[in-house]
């Protein structure tokens, strides 16, 4: 059991009132078995724990463990640790929703041409499939497992990561299976391109995927995906696609209108889907449909910046309803971050979310994306997965843009990342 003390401010979250933070001033919060117990103002907190011991001690624990019926420090009674934040923000764990981590091979020539003036296509993928398909089972959990400590030392919980730098039957399970060591949201994108084998026969590998992959990916992914877009999937195999994906226990997402407009975001609406991400196209029809239809739309405002592609404006999408997300999306070709404080930054300047919102987004919003109801927020039974910031409130999240401001973060109560100088 843990009592976080000093807590300056404590982004609680409400996973049904979008985009607002609810938040505590100088509180405490009570973490029992990685789950949340109590959260509220630190002069409450005392009674709190008295109260939790009570409730345990009905539930059967040692009534030796309680000293005096008063709680003074760390480790007086069984098990309880008491952290004293001394004036610090505390928020839930960020919940990356969107993420291409399991890849090998390297594009910033492609990143230095593009900043140069050379327009971001999609055509890369394939540099990045021929690096993956060539790479070991070893060589690509290990960069993930680098790129997954980098998150989790940026402040990131849960990740959601997708396969789509295979392509074949066996690199896009061999992919899933990795996925699977390291997170419960796997997401088969075997519809990311059309791989150069199959560049004259596109609708031969849609039936590969229908056929071959997306059965044998059966229990093992969580979501299908598709890049529903002129350069990757038309709408016509993107509903092929998903259908067979959903007959297989699969939940859809899509990518949608990230490089032209079309009908994808209302397709995805119409399929539904948990989530549209990118959305980077998006018309006032597109967000009335999707507000209607409760469908998550995942805005990536890492991939904007790394593209140079226009920002869409969040406050359109907030007008219209819709629930946001912020993701990263990190892949070596569109956007190589896997930082929520960044994509949080950028999407406040320069999608004009409230910083409220971005924070609400990235957190509460990743777990609307993924359908989860024990992350992104803090409140009673959520998992006690959070960030300490070194800052007395997440408005600094923007405030201070490439400042480690994420100090230690904690996954179901277990303390993951310490980014505090060690000398
Ligand atoms: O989400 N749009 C498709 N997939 C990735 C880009 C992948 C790449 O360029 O390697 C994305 O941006
Ligand atoms: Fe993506």
């Amino acid at each position: 059991m843990q009592l976080f003390t000093g807590i300056s401010e404590l982004v609680v979250n409400d996973l049904d009132r979008l985009g607002e933070l609810d938040v505590i001033t100088d509180a405490a919060l009570l973490v029992d078995d990685g789950r949340v117990v109590w959260s509220g103002p630190s002069a409450q907190a005392d009674t709190a724990v008295q109260n939790h011991l009570g409730d345990a001690t009905a539930h059967g624990v040692n009534d030796d463990d309680i000293v005096n019926g008063e709680v003074t420090s760390a480790n007086e009674l069984g098990g309880l640790e008491t952290i004293d934040l001394g004036g610090k923000a505390v928020i839930p764990g960020f919940v990356d929703s969107h993420n291409h981590l399991i890849f090998a091979g390297d594009r910033s020539e492609e990143f230095a041409a593009r900043m140069a003036g050379q327009k971001y296509s999609a055509g890369g993928i394939a540099t990045t499939v021929a690096a993956t398909r060539a790479a070991t089972e070893t060589e690509l959990e290990a960069n993930l497992v680098h790129l997954l400590d980098q998150a989790r030392r940026q402040g990131t919980t849960t990740f959601e990561i997708k396969t789509g730098y295979g392509l074949t039957l066996e690199d896009e399970i061999q992919a899933l299976d990795i996925i699977n060591r390291h997170t419960d949201e796997s997401t088969l994108i075997a519809a990311h391109v059309v791989p150069p084998e199959y560049k004259e026969d596109p609708e031969g590998y849609v039936d590969l995927v229908i056929d071959e992959i997306i059965p044998a990916a059966a229990g093992k992914a969580k979501w299908i995906d598709v890049f529903c877009e002129t350069s990757a999937f038309t709408e016509d195999q993107t509903r092929r696609i998903i259908d067979a994906g959903k007959a297989a226990g699969m939940i859809p997402r899509l990518h949608a209108n990230q490089l032209t407009e079309g009908g994808a975001l209302q397709l995805g609406a119409e399929l539904g889907c948990a989530s549209v991400d990118h959305a980077t196209f998006a018309s006032d029809d597109d967000l009335k449909v999707l507000a209607e239809a409760g469908t998550v739309v995942t805005l990536l405002p890492s991939i904007e910046f790394s593209t140079r592609q226009p920002y869409p404006d969040a406050r359109r999408y907030v007008d219209a309803g819709v629930a946001l997300a912020i993701a990263t999306d990190c892949n070596p070709g569109s956007g190589f971050s896997n930082s929520m404080p960044f994509a949080i930054a950028i999407g406040v300047r320069d999608m004009h979310f409230t910083v409220e919102q971005a924070v609400w987004a990235a957190t509460a919003g990743g777990a609307n994306a993924l359908q989860r109801t024990d992350v992104g927020h803090l409140g009673v039974g959520a998992r006690a997965d959070l960030a300490v910031l070194d800052a007395p409130s997440c408005r600094h999240l923007a405030y201070r843009p490439g400042v480690q401001l994420v100090e230690r973060v904690y996954s179901g109560g277990d303390l993951i990342a310490d980014n505090r100088p060690s000398c």
